[in-house]
């Protein structure tokens, strides 16, 4: 508790584990009038190693209560990790199905695709693996099994290798969660690196989407994305379909689910895989989820905005409407480490391509104390988005950028600014940058610095 007192990183909205490390968010349902979240948690220390599930519970998707941890790795079949999955209803049970990540004595992976079942919602009994080992003609790099009900069968979609260690996603199908036949790959070998992991299906409306992260190596560097392709029913190909899903930083392992009324929510882990040390380590805990994200497709895009239950969290609001802003404008009232921020300014004139009457760009600069700050730029000529972090010592840290697509008129923008995070939603939800940011305790200064005039329609700040 001490620890919590002075630990100026410690999320105000984001779900970070008490101690210890998170990764990705598994199991996500609505089931028995709550949403269910899991994750990987590694309670004991910051590295990655003795994946639990820890579980947590909302009624609102704002607040939520940690309940027990479901699922520890203390079986044969799951010893080394109880790795990502997802969970289902079935009947008046809810069913985890999970990867058993094992290790030999020589350290030779092993890996099971589990099941875990509750009629509570809060304890959890393992039934075991229901898939042993890789399907012949894949390594045991075979994970991440993702399930849903369609059509009165069950079907799978897991992350896999084959033995010519090119990355695909599996389609298995089942009558009653286990027995389980591969139907056929989703994508092509050779197009996604290494491994593909996390897969996700779904559709909205009439769109069907596998999200997935792929892993690569290219030229000695390796490279984790997390992305999408529309239609895999039509196998599409690397160059002309994938698609990032969040262009900052830290995002990773998303996994989507449905609300009771239907909307498709995301989470993510933000952060990465092979990440170094961060600086909430000094206070016993690393890394935390994304806010919940509501998804649609516009034009064949998916755009994800902050889930409206959010509005919940705002407090105080400052607000602005028809405000022009010249040179630098500082936000003296909303000095805040936690706030959302939100600007809206008119669709410049079709093909016209410099924004605003005579702003060329802008930057907002957030967490800014002394030299350093947190800044968003955006760039009306060049059509794109940069966001970095310049830390007390001068060093400039990149934690993303996009282009802006050229069917998309980028004239909004909301930010979420929490402890030890930034979340940037650009053109209703089609451009999106995540990042974890340490700044200083005290580094709450706000301001909004254009190049030109900068006239916006709206600008409102909440604080949290
Ligand atoms: C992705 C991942 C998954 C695995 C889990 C282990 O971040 O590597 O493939 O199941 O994390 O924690």
């Amino acid at each position: 508790m001490t620890q919590y007192a002075s630990d100026p990183w410690r999320p105000a909205f984001h779900i970070a584990p008490r101690t210890g490390l998170l990764n990705d968010p598994n199991g996500l349902v609505y089931w028995d009038g709550a949403y269910h979240i899991f994750y990987q948690w590694n309670p004991h220390d910051c590295t990655h190693a003795n994946k639990n599930w820890a579980h947590a519970v909302s009624h609102d998707l704002v607040r939520w209560e940690e309940l027990p941890i479901a699922l520890t790795p203390e079986d044969t079949f799951d010893s080394h990790g109880c790795y990502s999955g997802s969970a289902v209803a079935d009947g008046q049970e809810l069913v985890l199905i999970y990867n058993g990540n094992v290790r030999d004595a020589d350290g030779t992976r092993q890996t099971y695709q589990c099941l875990a079942r509750s009629t509570d919602g809060v304890h959890f009994q393992k039934l075991g693996p229901v898939l042993s080992g890789p399907l012949p003609g894949y390594t045991a790099h075979f994970r991440d099994p993702k399930v849903w009900r369609d059509n009165g069968e069950w079907l799978m979609v897991l992350g896999a290798q084959t033995a010519a260690l090119e990355g695909t996603v599996l389609l298995l199908r089942s009558p009653d969660l286990v027995s389980w036949t591969l139907v056929r790959e989703l994508l092509a070998p050779g197009e996604f690196g290494y491994m593909c992991e996390c897969p996700d299906y779904f559709c909205i409306g009439e769109n069907d989407l596998l999200i997935f992260c792929e892993q690569r190596s290219e030229g000695g560097i390796d490279s984790n994305l997390a992305g999408y392709v529309p239609g895999v029913l039509s196998v599409t190909t690397r160059h002309t379909a994938f698609r990032r899903l969040d262009h900052g930083r830290d995002f990773y392992a998303p996994q989507t689910f449905e609300a009771p009324d239907g909307r498709r929510l995301m989470l993510a882990w933000m952060g990465l895989p092979e990440q170094g040390d961060a600086p909430s380590t000094a206070f016993g805990w690393m890394h935390c989820l994304t806010l919940p994200r509501e998804l649609s497709v516009v034009g064949g895009r998916l755009r994800q905005s902050p889930a409206r239950e959010l509005v919940a969290l705002r407090k105080s609001h400052l607000g602005s409407y028809g405000l022009a802003v010249s040179g630098t404008m500082d936000l003296v009232d909303a000095r805040s480490d936690t706030f959302e921020l939100g600007l809206a300014w008119p669709e410049p004139a079709s093909g016209v391509a410099k924004g605003t009457a005579s702003c060329r760009s802008f930057t907002i600069d957030m967490r800014v104390g002394g030299i350093e700050r947190t800044t968003l730029a955006l760039d009306f000529a060049a059509r794109s988005l940069r966001l970095e972090t310049v830390r007390p010592d001068g060093v400039i840290q990149d934690l993303g950028h996009a282009d802006f697509p050229a069917d998309v008129a980028v004239c909004d923008l909301r930010i979420f600014v929490d402890r030890s995070s930034v979340e940037v939603f650009a053109a209703g939800g089609a451009l999106v940058l995540s990042a974890r940011v340490f700044p200083s305790p005290g580094a709450e200064d706000l301001r909004i610095r254009a190049d030109g005039t900068l006239t916006l329609d709206r600008l409102d700040v909440w604080k949290i």
